[in-house]
């Protein structure tokens, strides 16, 4: 066991770079968990992808030769894991959704300092919120996303919700062709476009795997997109009734106020959504398909296998709501940002840019690559007020589609200028082309917040920002 003395020696021999330009104190672990509820050991590994590829790829992951473990937490019962660097770079990880201490949200130089080879770092909170989260790598994250560092969370409601198979989807591609060669991470001439897409397409790891579900039961499938680029139009297509029979019940881990069909579904990188599945007779099979690309394929299947469970869609009931307090929308401030693409020569625009080999994007003329701890153009796109309400408007003014993050809270997307969208609470949305969306959320926890493109060619060339809660 690493005691507490050499644990906080280890801390103070991290650089000290870049501490002094953020107003708030960067992460230290201070305590050490009494046990930790899981061991993440970032390590690059091997993985075969089942005759695939020819020979085993070389992966990071966090646990030897296995893919991303399945982190699972207790809503209200506090959490404790210790990241454990075994790379020969630094790393940090990101709870994607979770709503946590600014301290405890894993972005190297804003809210900690990067863990260093042979470094540890002791991440400790209590959710407060169930659903389906994510949990990802946030140094040098399009590399490390791109080779593995992308797992998925269920945090267990109080009370469980009565489902007969709860099963975990998470979609991405691999850029690595057959001889198990990376393509490369970041192309010009794609990452100023829509991004690179990868060729080996996988949920968990694998290549449309298919699960051994009861026949006529309620499965609640979890789906998350970990892929760095792509953006999924995703249908459930039963071999048995050409009606898809499933529903959404949450997007980005919560509830949605109506349950509804589900229809063709876009779901971009960083989101997640839930769906019911009422499965179909013995021996047949239900697809996941996507849909977004001329040549559709399949994601994942289920198949109908032994005993009937006789359930029907009366037994779906709502999810427990999460304790989210109520907006304050008449006192809202607006602030809008706007998405666009830079010229690629900063004087132009007037471009305020930070260190990064390319950039082709901005939030509010101003592109953050990296976050270079030694920048100028580090400061926040919004400072907000503790406490208050406000309404973010995102205005993307791109040929792209991106799905913006924010961290650390949930916001609810309330209108856009182009289609029209059911009210939800989510941590990531789809800004569509000349399209302004409506979002609004509870400044209630304090620090720098990051708020950037999760189609990380983007976020790397330039859209990146964060904003200040004080
Ligand atoms: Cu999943 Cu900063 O992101
Ligand atoms: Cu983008």
């Amino acid at each position: 066991m690493v005691s507490r003395r050499k644990f906080l020696a280890g801390g103070a021999a991290l650089g000290a770079a870049g501490a002094a330009i953020y107003a708030t104190p960067l992460a230290k672990n201070l305590f050490l968990p009494p046990k930790a509820n899981y061991v993440l050991t970032a390590q690059q590994s091997q993985w075969d992808f089942g005759g695939h590829i020819n020979k085993p790829a070389q992966v990071f992951t966090y646990q030897k030769d296995q893919p991303v473990p399945l982190i699972r937490m207790q809503q209200g019962q506090p959490f404790y894991a210790r990241l454990k660097n075994h790379m020969l770079e630094p790393t940090t990880i990101h709870w994607h959704g979770i709503r946590l201490p600014n301290a405890m949200d894993g972005v190297p130089y804003l809210t900690q300092e990067p863990v260093y080879p042979t470094e540890s770092f002791d991440y400790q909170f209590t959710p407060k919120d169930a659903g389906t989260y994510f949990y990802h790598s946030h140094f040098n994250s399009l590399a490390q996303l791109s080779q593995g560092l992308a797992g998925m969370i269920i945090i267990d409601e109080v009370k469980k919700p009565d489902f007969d198979h709860d099963i975990p989807l998470n979609l991405r591609d691999w850029r690595i062709n057959e001889n198990g060669k990376y393509q490369n991470f970041l192309e010009p001439i794609t990452a100023a476009k829509a991004g690179t897409f990868g060729q080996l397409k996988t949920a968990n790891w694998q290549v449309a795997p298919n699960h051994i579900v009861k026949p006529n039961s309620l499965v609640r499938l979890r789906i998350l997109v970990s892929d760095v680029t792509r953006i999924f139009k995703l249908i459930v297509k039963d071999s048995s009734n050409p009606e898809a029979k499933a529903k959404i019940i949450a997007i980005d881990g919560n509830p949605i106020d109506d349950i509804r069909d589900m229809g063709r579904e876009w779901i971009g990188p960083g989101m997640r959504m839930d769906i019911a599945i009422l499965t179909p007779d013995e021996g047949q099979t239900i697809e996941l398909v996507n849909t977004s690309t001329n040549k559709p394929w399949v994601v994942a299947s289920l198949t109908s296998q032994g005993q009937s469970q006789k359930r029907v869609w009366q037994d779906l009931k709502p999810l427990p709501q999460n304790p989210i307090e109520p907006l304050d929308l008449q006192g809202a401030e607006i602030k809008k940002f706007e998405f666009s693409a830079s010229s690629g020569e900063q004087e132009d625009l007037g471009i305020n840019c930070a260190a990064s080999d390319y950039i082709f994007w901005a939030i509010n003329k101003t592109a953050i690559g990296h976050l270079d701890p030694n920048s100028s153009s580090l400061r926040p796109a919004a400072n907000l007020k503790l406490g208050k309400t406000y309404i973010f408007e995102f205005t993307n003014i791109t040929p792209q589609t991106h799905p913006i993050h924010l961290h650390g809270f949930f916001f609810r997307v309330l209108s856009s200028t182009k289609r029209k969208i059911a009210p939800h609470w989510a941590d990531t949305s789809l800004i569509r082309p000349k399209e302004t969306v409506r979002v609004a959320f509870n400044a209630d926890t304090l620090g720098n917040w990051l708020m950037h493109c999760h189609i990380l060619e983007h976020q790397k060339t330039g859209m990146t920002g964060y904003i200040n809660v004080s």
